[in-house]
């Protein structure tokens, strides 16, 4: 009995300071396999009280159950002790995190190379007098080609053309010439505006063709409005937007329903001498069309053509941006890349 007596003691002086050294779960957990544990010290002391007499063994068995009772309980204060010091140790943490010692890297956002060109666009205009108009990107048949004079056998009715929806009359607008009569209906004459936007169009894409691209369309009705106005008025704007006088561009005849006579302007291809894929070999990149509103347009939005006349002209922003940056593919614009967009 002695020696178990002597072993009793040593158990509770070493577990008292392997409990008041434990400083994390881990240590307290070591603590409690080596002497609370199915294999531990406690067990080892239960079963040498076995070998004792039986009178030994009643006052021992009561004695070793306390002893086990009670360090299972400081086991358990400790427990909660450690918890508790967790719980302080990351409130401080979170109290004390330093928001400015992290820095990552900054990806600083801008405005899209086309965004800033239409704004360059729209602020020109504005300085002319001109109003900025909206319009949707999905439309109706009639918005799109009835009320633009263009009629159902026209070639750009055809599906290789326009982006349907399933919905009958409803399409992705094919051309910004659709907020015309939006406008001429909502606000009558005279009116002069432009109309910056997407265009959707079902065709194949290459260097300078793009399924999805942004026009802006000009118009102004009001009386006497003729080709010099249109011709000047173009000239001026391309001037401004180019920062340069001697700008080398064409104009030739075009038809578009909409308006009577139509041309179309060409820039000067900048990326060669004599034909490359961007200008399709023609030396001459295409800017966009313009015209004299046609007296059906007119009419159709109740305004006498006999009085007003009007001019309109409608220019691909991609197109213009490429001429001006020198950019030789239209894809790259929406390729995503951040090393093209950052050039700007
Ligand atoms: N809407 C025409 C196009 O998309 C351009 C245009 C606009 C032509 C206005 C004449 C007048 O090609």
């Amino acid at each position: 009995m002695k020696s178990l007596e002597k072993n009793i003691t040593i158990f509770e002086n070493e577990f008292k300071s392997a409990i008041q050294s434990a400083e994390m779960f881990d240590d307290l957990e070591k603590v409690r396999v080596s002497f609370l544990g199915r294999k531990g010290k406690i067990t080892e002391l239960m079963s040498q009280m076995k070998a004792l007499p039986i009178e030994d063994k009643r006052k021992m068995g009561p004695k070793l159950n306390l002893i086990r009772k009670n360090s299972e309980q400081s086991y358990e204060d400790k427990k909660r002790q450690l918890i508790q010091k967790q719980r302080d140790l990351e409130i401080l943490k979170k109290q004390q995190f330093d928001v400015t010692a992290y820095k990552p890297e900054t990806l600083q956002g801008s405005l899209h190379v086309i965004t800033k060109l239409t704004e360059q666009i729209e602020n020109i205009f504005i300085s002319m007098g001109y109003q900025i108009a909206d319009g949707p990107e999905l439309e109706t048949a009639h918005y799109n080609f009835d009320a633009l004079n263009i009629p159902d056998d026209h070639p750009s009715r055809d599906t290789r053309d326009t982006f349907w929806l399933e919905t009958p009359g409803l399409l992705m607008r094919t051309e910004t010439s659709a907020i015309q009569i939006h406008e001429l209906e909502k606000q009558g004459v005279p009116l002069a505006l432009i109309g910056p936007g997407k265009v959707y169009r079902n065709e194949a894409t290459d260097a300078s063709h793009a399924f999805i691209f942004r026009q802006v369309e000009g118009l102004i009705v009001d009386k006497d409005i003729s080709m010099g106005n249109l011709l000047a008025t173009v000239k001026v704007v391309l001037q401004k937007l180019f920062e340069k006088q001697d700008l080398e561009i064409r104009v030739r005849s075009a038809y578009f329903p909409f308006v009577e006579p139509g041309i179309e302007f060409d820039f000067c291809c900048p990326f060669c001498k004599s034909g490359c894929s961007t200008c399709k070999q023609t030396g001459w990149i295409e800017l966009g069309g313009a015209g004299l509103v046609h007296p059906n347009v007119l009419k159709h939005c109740k305004i006498d053509p006999k009085v007003y006349s009007g001019f309109a002209f409608g220019f691909g922003v991609e197109r213009l941006a490429m001429i001006k940056y020198g950019i030789n593919d239209i894809r790259l614009f929406h390729s995503g890349s951040i090393d093209f967009l950052r050039q700007f």
